[in-house]
Order: C-alpha cells, then structure tokens, then sequence
C-alpha cells in the first residue's frame, strides 16, 4: 500500500491514537498535515518525527469545534500543498458523568468536539475532494457508540451519532470517487484511557476476547488500510478494532 502523493489532515494528532495515524500515513508516502488544540510542542514534534521520513508535514493549531477555525485548516492546508485528498476525524475528548449528573455543559462540549467537528471538518474537505473525484473520510467512532457505556451519554451519542454521519455522507459522495468509512476502536492504551482509572481499565481488559488493550498503532494500521487505493470498493462501513471487545459486550 502506498500513499505517495496524497495530501492528509489528521486532526487530534498531537499525541495517542491520532499521532500514530499521521506517522503511518507518512510513513506510507503521504504529506500530513498536523492538527490538534493548545500547546504548539507536542504538536510541532509530530511534524518533525515525519518530516526526518522525509515527507512533508506542516502543523496547523485549530479547534476542530470551531467554523472558523476549520475553514482555515482546509484553506492553509490546500493553499500549502494544493488539495486534500484524506481527512481523518481524529479529535475527541470524553467528560464521563452518570446522566443525572451530566451538566449542559458537559453535554454541548463533548458533542461539540466529537460531532460537530466532523461535520464541520468533512464538510469543508469534501470541496476539494469532490472537483478531483477522488477522496478518503475516515472518523474515529468507538465501540461504546455501539453497546453504549454506562457514565458516557454524551460521548456515546456523538460517536453513534458519527455511525449515522459516515453511512449517509458515504451515500452522497459515492458518485464522486470519495469513501466514507468509520473505525470503531475498544480499549486503546492512550491519555484518554489512562483516566478511566484502574479499576475500569481493568473491567475492559477482562472482556476482551484477544486479552489485551490495543495500542494506537493497532488503530493506524486499519485506518491506513481505509485510505490506500486498495481499499476503494469499501464505503460506509464500520469497522471495529477492538480485539473482540464488541462481540463479547452484549
Ligand atoms: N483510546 C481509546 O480507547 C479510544 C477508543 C475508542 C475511540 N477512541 C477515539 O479515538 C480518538 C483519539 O483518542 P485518543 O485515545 O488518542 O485520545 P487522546 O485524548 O490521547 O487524544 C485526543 C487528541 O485530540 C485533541 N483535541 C481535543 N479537542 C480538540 C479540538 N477541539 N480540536 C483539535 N484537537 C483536539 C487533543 O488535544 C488530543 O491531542 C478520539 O476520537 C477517541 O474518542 C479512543
């Protein structure tokens, strides 16, 4: 599989799951455009770890949860390399709270930077995508947005909610050359998980059928597989990286 001359957004991809995406796009030949929120450092290292492949890579701070924010990260990354041809939905945060706790606030925000992020951030890509009828949206969803979660309302109606997003975009875009896929990792050793705490890492652990957590890496490869060439008769799909976690849920 090789990605040479593609143009990639990954967005989130300071550090966990997503910097892992933009280091194997790169490594498989890509020009990655570095996303993510607040501190430029971390950020800015992906960038050099990929430009040392010798591949380009350009950092672009933005709130994916932000019109406007978004409409620079498309416009910055076509004015700079001339295109997108991947975007990878990458950003998220969770604020776990049993629902009769749950404030509004934890509410909008965690919809916000799951949700409406890739609407917004798919929206602006498939611009480009669309007039050189070729393209590649991969979002990040999560098994919990399948079984649901007990503490995660908001979290998991926004990555079901990126279910119904990638079944319906993939719908509208088909015609023009563009696939719209969605991946559905389990329990992924990253920052995110770390604060679950202990004990309900060590729940999750107990029901995996494979017996171990994934690593970021394990969620890279399934995403580069969607982006590559090989992949082009796939659209609309889910596919779950999550070492039987979802068929031993239910
Ligand atoms: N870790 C898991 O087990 C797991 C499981 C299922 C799904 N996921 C999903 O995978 C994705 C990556 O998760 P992770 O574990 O690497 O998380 P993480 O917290 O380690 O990384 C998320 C990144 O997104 C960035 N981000 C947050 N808000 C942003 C915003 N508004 N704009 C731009 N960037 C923003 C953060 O700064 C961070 O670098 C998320 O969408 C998450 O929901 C993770």
């Amino acid at each position: 599989m090789n990605l040479a001359g593609r143009v990639a957004i990954v967005t989130g991809a300071g550090r966990g799951i997503g910097k892992a995406i933009a280091l194997k796009l790169a490594e498989m030949g890509a020009t990655v455009v570095v996303n993510d929120v607040g501190d430029a450092e971390p950020v800015e290292a992906v960038a050099e770890e990929i430009r040392a492949m010798n591949r380009q890579s350009l950092t672009i701070l933005a709130d994916v949860s932000s019109s406007v924010d978004v409409a620079r990260l498309v416009e910055e990354t076509t004015a700079e390399f001339g295109k997108v041809d991947i975007l990878i939905n990458n950003a998220g945060i969770a604020r776990d709270q049993l629902l009769l706790r749950m404030t509004e606030d934890d509410w909008d925000k965690v919809l916000a930077v799951n949700l409406k992020s890739v609407f917004l951030c798919t929206k602006a890509a498939l611009r480009p995508m669309i007039k050189q009828r070729w393209g590649r949206v991969i979002n990040l969803s999560s098994v919990t947005g399948l079984v649901g979660n007990v503490g995660q309302a908001n979290y998991t109606a926004a990555k079901a909610g990126i279910i119904g997003f990638t079944r319906t975009v993939a719908k509208e875009v088909a015609s023009r050359g563009i696939t719209v896929n969605a991946v559905a990792p389990g329990f992924i050793e990253t920052a995110m998980t770390q604060k679950l705490g202990e004990k309900w890492g060590e729940e999750f652990k107990k029901r995996i059928p494979l017996g171990y957590p994934g690593s970021p890496q394990d969620v890279a490869e399934a995403v580069a597989f969607l982006a590559s060439e090989e992949a082009r008769y796939i659209t609309g799909q889910v596919l779950g990286v999550d070492g039987g976690l979802a068929i031993s849920w239910a």
